[in-house]
């Protein structure tokens, strides 16, 4: 009904609007003031946590990109080697897991079978498994050693937004409390990298009040048929659910690169006109990589896409290359994609609905898929 709506003509569009609200409640209670975690339900023993030599993340879908996230953030801040496996895939392959092995699956609705399946296999094999989910007393988490539960809220549209943010929230909390746990060399900035996570609601929230150029671009785009999505390092998973996005809600031919692939093969796609979405990391720490990336998009541009380029405030190393430009609130290097995703959950809802789609139930898809 509308009321369940807030007013909003959908679902989704609530969900979006609802996100800086899901990622400040993710992170009551377990983040003080001096940069500090408590994570009181993530019931393993610290002595347990000191002696994982590996972690693997299982997710399918929205959920599989948080995972590609949380690995950059995982090997940064505690620099043990991580892996992220689409759960579908995992078990298949006989993956080496023992004792000390941390297996984080991150599913929303706790009941997807391929995770869950991933969930057993590994619980099997002896490793710990610490599931990230947003609905309480669902499958994967009463399987699961333990839980850390995002406070997104139920999540009705189909494809998936705010409890994608909150996922992103989680696994950086697991990251950092690894991190605080093992006292890594990282300690300071897993203190101040706490702190500002207490600031990315915020950051979202400007974001959102910034979106009327996008769905205007969205509804220029709407007799397309194809749109790419480049990023590299965190930016790249971030390509890869902007396009899912776009299959989802839109029924248009969008892929995610990691920009440094393109000249590899899929630069061979770009033509006249063509939308490719740049996103482009932060200008400061990451320097080398934002070089490259501006050298790619000069690139594409070259070639003639047209060019949407979703950049930091400030950055003005791009401005000469984009068609559009999208910008994005400066945060540091591996939170980017809780603002940067923002812009692409807009993007694909307006573009569906020029298109004439219903955005909260798209055609073939499930909210929770339940067989393998
Ligand atoms: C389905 C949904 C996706 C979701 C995926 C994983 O395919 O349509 O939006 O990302 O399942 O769901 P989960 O509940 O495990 O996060």
């Amino acid at each position: 009904s509308a009321a369940e709506k807030g007013g909003y003509a959908s679902f989704m569009l609530k969900e979006i609007a609802d996100q800086p609200k899901a990622v400040a409640d993710t992170l009551l209670g377990r983040v003080d003031g001096s940069g500090t975690l408590h994570l009181d339900e993530v019931r393993i023993a610290p002595g347990v946590l000191r002696e994982v030599d590996k972690v693997v993340v299982v997710a399918c879908g929205t959920a599989f990109h948080a995972g590609m996230i949380a690995k950059y953030a995982i090997e940064h801040w505690t620099r043990l080697p991580c892996e992220t496996e689409l759960a579908s895939e995992f078990r298949y392959r006989d993956p080496i897991l023992d004792q000390r092995t941390l297996v984080v699956a991150i599913s929303q609705s706790g009941e997807t079978m391929d995770t869950l399946m991933a969930v057993r296999h590994a619980r099997e094999q002896g490793a710990k498994v610490l599931a990230i989910c947003n609905t309480n007393g669902s499958t994967i988490p009463r399987e699961s050693d333990a839980v850390l539960y995002t406070h997104a809220g139920p999540e009705v549209a189909v494809a998936s937004t705010k409890a994608f943010l909150t996922q992103l929230v989680a696994c950086y909390l697991v990251a950092l409390y690894l991190g605080q746990v093992r006292g890594t060399k990282w300690g300071d900035e897993i203190r101040t990298v706490v702190r500002q996570l207490s600031e990315m609601s915020g950051a979202v929230e400007r974001v959102l009040g910034t979106m009327e150029p996008v769905r205007e671009l969205a509804r220029s785009l709407a007799g397309h048929d194809t749109v790419l999505f480049v990023g590299r390092h965190v930016g790249y998973p971030v390509a890869l659910e902007g396009a899912l996005k776009l299959k989802e809600l839109a029924y248009m031919h969008a892929e995610g690169f990691a920009a440094g692939e393109l000249k590899h093969g899929p630069i061979a796609l770009i033509e006249e006109g063509l939308p490719v979405v740049v996103v482009v990391p932060s200008p400061r720490g990451r320097s080398v990589l934002h070089g490259k990336i501006v050298s790619n998009i000069q690139e594409i541009r070259a070639r003639g896409a047209r060019t949407v380029v979703i950049a930091e405030e400030g950055d003005d190393e791009v401005v000469p290359y984009a068609d559009h430009l999208i910008r994005i609130p400066a945060t540091p290097t591996l939170l980017q994609p809780l603002v940067a995703t923002v812009p692409l959950q807009v993007f694909a809802c307006e573009l569906a609905t020029a298109r004439g789609n219903e955005v909260d139930q798209p055609r073939n898809l499930a909210k929770s898929v339940t067989v393998e």
